[in-house]
């Protein structure tokens, strides 16, 4: 695949067909900010909401995806110091120490700006045994699923892989501090401080 949908495309033709971003939104299963978040290049809807998504723009799948080639316009996220990039097509996540130009399958990742967890994405502290069990209470079918959680702490960065029909749960060694993150394919990353 050498093109995917652009943030500006779905800007674009949105403006065309007079809806809100809450409209288009509403009519996705995703939230006004996660459109917010894909027209202004933070992030990029996942590969199984392009149907839906072309349908509700009232064009093909191939014309979605012919727009213009993605670019990573969000230079200024070059600043965050541990991006994480999820590639839209596979799920291949990657964690890059510093500034980088990221893509796979083709499509140019833009840094995913993480965001304070709301009820639906909301994240259950336990500890057993010295080690952190966390667990989030979110749907696990194969459309809407958390796809990993990763705890990041000063030098170290501990990803677990998460499955649709699985749980949303892991542990993780406490290394002191750091942060928790974890992401819903349909609604994007969340963090939260630890
Ligand atoms: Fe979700």
């Amino acid at each position: 695949m050498d093109n995917y949908i652009t943030g500006e495309t779905v800007r674009r033709l949105r403006a065309a067909r007079r809806m809100t971003q809450e409209q288009l939104a509403e009519r996705l299963g995703v939230t006004g900010k996660a459109v917010s978040k894909w027209e202004t290049g933070r992030g990029l809807p996942d590969i199984a909401l392009l149907e839906p998504l072309a349908r509700a723009l009232r064009i093909s799948v191939p014309e979605l995806l012919s727009g213009e080639q993605v670019v990573n316009s969000n230079r200024a996220a070059n600043l965050l110091r541990s991006p994480l990039y999820v590639c839209p097509v596979c799920g291949n996540v990657i964690h890059a120490g510093g500034a980088a130009v990221v893509s796979c399958c083709g499509v140019a990742l833009p840094p995913l700006e993480a965001e304070e967890p709301d009820g639906e994405h909301r994240l259950v502290r336990e500890r057993f045994d010295g080690e952190y069990f966390f667990s989030i209470p979110h749907p696990m079918g194969k459309d809407h699923f958390i796809s990993f959680m990763a705890y990041v702490s000063t030098g170290r960065f501990d990803l677990v892989k998460l499955y649709p029909e699985g749980p949303a749960e892991a542990r993780f060694y406490p290394w002191g501090g750091g942060c928790l993150y974890w992401y819903c394919n349909r609604h994007g990353l969340f963090r939260e401080k630890l």
